[in-house]
């Protein structure tokens, strides 16, 4: 394997100029001891240094498994957070330290959408002022008046517009969600970080909002940062994807490539973990199950901080940190970092490689009851 060629991330992104340009973002949470004076021990390395940028009406999907970073990365380029380094530019201006008296014109064009739609609804408000709030608050005065355009969201996101004076506990969870993608919508923003619009849904839900907010994305040509546990959930909503795992974006390519041609083992092992899109297909798909837990963000693993868990880890993996690069066989704009990348492929290798012995043994004891 020879790695070919450097591109920071901001290099490799989809042609359109970006609206989003995230460098050497991080966040670290200080992590204190002591009820007085409340000393600094340690701290969270929740975000550790990430590069991706986001073409105007673009989407760019976020994954990886619980506590990877994820929230934090939408939180800090939403500005909800403070970074410890780094900087976030959008729509060409240096937003990274913007006080926040003079965030008002940038939080117009950069909405988040929250994972839990029974906390994020604030229960005393009525639907009609959940989604009117925003444009008051950013002195928005649509021709047709506060309350029609407020209606008319609520149409656009497939609710009743007779239900304005409704409260959020009279709408089921997905009812509920289409209520905060209005309001995120009432102010016509550029970019939405989606944090996990769906997970706390049904699954049966899961789809139509997931459709709901790719027509909205095509109909209003807005941007997508949508974060996602699941390879599954993003796959037909972003065409580029980053995969995080403690803190670090450890590969990131356009949607086929990441899809069919995953070359970081972490990248392999969670698509492994996807079901097959075609159940009639002949081909076998391996199986990875990654065995433990992710390692803590206090202290993460000297090098490559999947080593723990990778099951090609060498000396090199432990002394050396793998930089995000295209590697050779990648295509234009397709990065990974490791040292000892997979082949380009999801086809089954020889032998399946299940990293969990408790899985193994829980197959083995059902094989044999079988
Ligand atoms: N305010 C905070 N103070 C201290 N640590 C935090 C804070 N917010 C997040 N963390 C830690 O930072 C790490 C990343 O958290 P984050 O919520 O960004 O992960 P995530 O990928 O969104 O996880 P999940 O899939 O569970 O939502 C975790 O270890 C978390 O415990
Ligand atoms: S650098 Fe080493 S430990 Fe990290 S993913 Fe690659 S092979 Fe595994
Ligand atoms: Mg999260």
């Amino acid at each position: 394997m020879s790695i070919t060629q450097h591109l920071p991330a901001s290099q490799a992104a989809p042609a359109a100029a970006p609206l989003l340009e995230v460098s050497g973002l991080a966040k670290h949470f200080p992590l204190r001891q002591g009820i007085v004076f409340q000393r600094q021990i340690g701290a969270v390395h929740a975000v550790d240094g990430i590069d991706f940028t986001v073409g105007a009406g673009r989407s760019l999907g976020l994954v990886g498994e619980s506590g990877c970073g994820k929230s934090t990365t939408g939180r800090l380029v939403t500005r909800l957070l403070e970074p410890t380094a780094g900087t976030v530019v959008f729509d060409g201006e240096d937003i990274t330290h913007t006080p926040e008296a003079r965030m008002k014109e940038a939080r117009r064009n950069l909405q988040m959408i929250f994972q839990d739609p029974y906390s994020s609804l604030n229960p005393r408000h009525t639907v009609g002022t959940i989604v009117e709030t925003p444009m008051k608050l950013n002195g928005i005065n649509p021709p047709q008046g506060h309350k029609r355009r407020a209606q008319e969201l609520l149409e656009t996101v497939g609710l009743n517009p007779e239900h304005y004076n409704r409260y959020p506990n009279e709408f089921s969870g997905g009812q509920r969600q289409r209520i905060g993608i209005a309001r995120a919508l009432a102010l016509r923003p550029k970019l939405i970080v989606a944090d996990e619009p769906v997970s706390a849904l049904d699954v049966s839900i899961q789809a139509q909002i997931v459709n709901l907010l790719q027509d909205l994305q095509r109909e209003f040509g807005i941007a997508f940062v949508f974060i996602a546990h699941d390879l599954a959930v993003v796959r037909h909503f972003c065409e580029r994807v980053a995969v995080m795992y403690l803190g670090k974006i450890v590969e990131v390519a356009d949607r086929q490539a990441l899809y069919t041609r995953p070359r970081h083992p972490y990248t392999h092992a969670l698509l492994s973990a996807v079901p097959e899109a075609d159940p009639d297909s002949t081909r076998r798909r391996e199986r990875i199950r990654l065995a433990g837990d992710v390692p803590s963000p206090v202290d993460p693993p000297s090098g490559c901080r999947f080593r723990t868990r990778c099951w090609k880890a060498q000396d090199r993996c432990a002394a050396e940190e793998p930089p995000l690069v295209r590697l050779k066989g990648n295509g234009e704009g397709h990065l990974t970092a490791c040292h000892f990348p997979e082949e380009p492929t999801i086809e089954a290798r020889e032998e399946d490689i299940v990293l969990d012995p408790a899985v193994t043994a829980r197959e083995e004891t059902s094989a044999g009851t079988a």
